[in-house]
């Protein structure tokens, strides 16, 4: 496995996976890799004849009061995960090679950067896109795979391809999970054993929202908010049923995939979850 530490480095791994023409798959994180991430690195390993990955904590998406300080940084463990998958490049800049100077163009994640997680990061999804297209430069990939735990970032990621006209497939991969329902993800380190138990609300509601689908979207809302106003520990963000593909509210006649989205702090930590929720199957009540 190649650790690019540099961008003479890529460049040489990625012009050797060119000149032997073979298709690169490219799974982006900031580290503190866990199973989620594998299952990432191992649909990319499916899909690419090649496997790239980066490491790259982000300053650019984190907001002032955020968490970009204490942001878990593990390389050396992280190394060893994407050996043990297959990865065949890890990227691992710093931020000096990533903002040798302080940007004057950037991506603007627009409206739909602005709502539900947008609204309460603000500025959160223009430095997360502005990073994410500036890799996809670096990299050069074929294929790029996201998790459908950021479901508003995957979202947003999917509208830059299109929009920019980026000739890169965009691959989704479902939400990994512990096995009481807790969706695994970095910041989840940051948890005691009580405040995970309260993190444990988010996915509990979202599976009782889930569940009364064939009662249409507004007792899907109902019966989620039911299950988490019980726990006042979390601190909620916002709980929305949405259209995955453009994050607005799903009105009652809406049929078709939605995704019931919730976000809250747990102490300093912010935790996001969502599920798909299939509307219109049965006739809904109105
Ligand atoms: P990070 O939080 O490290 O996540 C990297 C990728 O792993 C994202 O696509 C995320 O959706 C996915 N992921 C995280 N937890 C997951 C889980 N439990 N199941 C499935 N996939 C999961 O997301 C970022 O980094 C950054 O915003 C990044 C895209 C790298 C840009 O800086």
């Amino acid at each position: 496995m190649i650790v690019a530490d540099d961008l003479d480095k890529l460049g040489w791994a990625r012009a050797h996976a060119a000149f032997d023409h073979r298709r690169v798959a490219f799974v982006p994180t900031m580290g503190a890799l866990h199973a989620g991430h594998r299952a990432l690195l191992r649909q990319a390993r499916e899909l690419g004849d090649v496997v790239f990955a980066s490491i790259f904590v982000n300053p650019r998406q984190f907001g002032p009061g955020e968490d970009l300080d204490r942001y878990p940084r593990t390389l050396g463990a992280d190394l060893e995960v994407c050996e043990a998958e297959g990865v065949d490049a890890v990227f691992v800049p710093t931020t000096e090679m990533m903002y040798p100077r302080e940007p004057m163009v950037t991506v603007s994640s627009g409206a739909m950067g602005t709502i539900v997680e947008g609204a309460a990061r603000p500025g959160h999804f223009d430095g997360m896109l502005t990073v994410v297209l500036k890799l996809f430069h670096l990299v050069d990939p074929d294929i790029a795979v996201f998790g459908e735990k950021d479901a508003q970032q995957l979202a947003m990621i999917r509208r830059m391809v299109a929009d920019l006209s980026l000739p890169i497939a965009i691959v989704g991969v479902p939400t990994v999970r512990e096995p009481d329902g807790l969706a695994l993800s970095s910041r989840n380190r940051f948890l005691s054993p009580s405040d995970r138990t309260v993190a444990l609300v988010l996915s509990r509601a979202l599976r009782a929202g889930a569940e009364a689908v064939a009662e249409g979207p507004a007792e899907v809302i109902r019966r989620a908010r039911a299950a988490l106003t019980v726990e006042e520990k979390l601190e909620l963000d916002y709980l929305v049923l949405v259209d995955p593909a453009t994050f607005t509210d799903v009105g009652p006649g809406f049929a078709g995939t939605a995704v019931l989205a919730a976000a809250g702090k747990v102490g300093a930590t912010h935790l996001v979850d969502n599920v798909h929720v299939r509307l219109g199957d049965e006739s809904p009540a109105s």
